[in-house]
């Protein structure tokens, strides 16, 4: 199984075994990080999966979306690696993807 690795707002780092076909979202959540609070479930209209992926691997996701372009427009703590983690596919070629938790808006 790949590896996925969670730093939470306080800074703890967190690996894990990341289910492929679950998005990071998920992921995140199956792992007990409830910081992360997903409230629209993954529908890409809430925001609150906002995570900030670690440079090396921004290129190797899939492009923004304009949905979740919009969405993260209403952050205050958007950056050039910010993603909606609801919209990230988890899959092994992402083994050791990191990402940390944005702060909350
Ligand atoms: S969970 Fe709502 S936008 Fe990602």
């Amino acid at each position: 199984m790949a590896k996925l690795i969670i730093v939470t707002r306080d800074g703890t780092e967190k690996q894990v075994e990341g289910r492929s076909g679950w998005s990071v979202m998920e992921n995140i959540r199956d792992n007990g990080v409830d910081e992360l609070l997903a409230l629209c479930g993954g529908c890409c209209s809430c925001a609150t999966c906002h995570v900030h992926v670690d440079e090396e691997w921004v290129d190797a996701l899939p492009p923004v979306g304009p949905d979740e372009d919009d969405l993260l427009d209403s952050s205050d703590h958007r950056q050039s690696n910010s993603r909606l983690s609801c919209q990230i596919q988890f899959s092994d070629a992402l083994d050791g993807l990191r990402v940390r938790i944005a702060p909350e808006d």
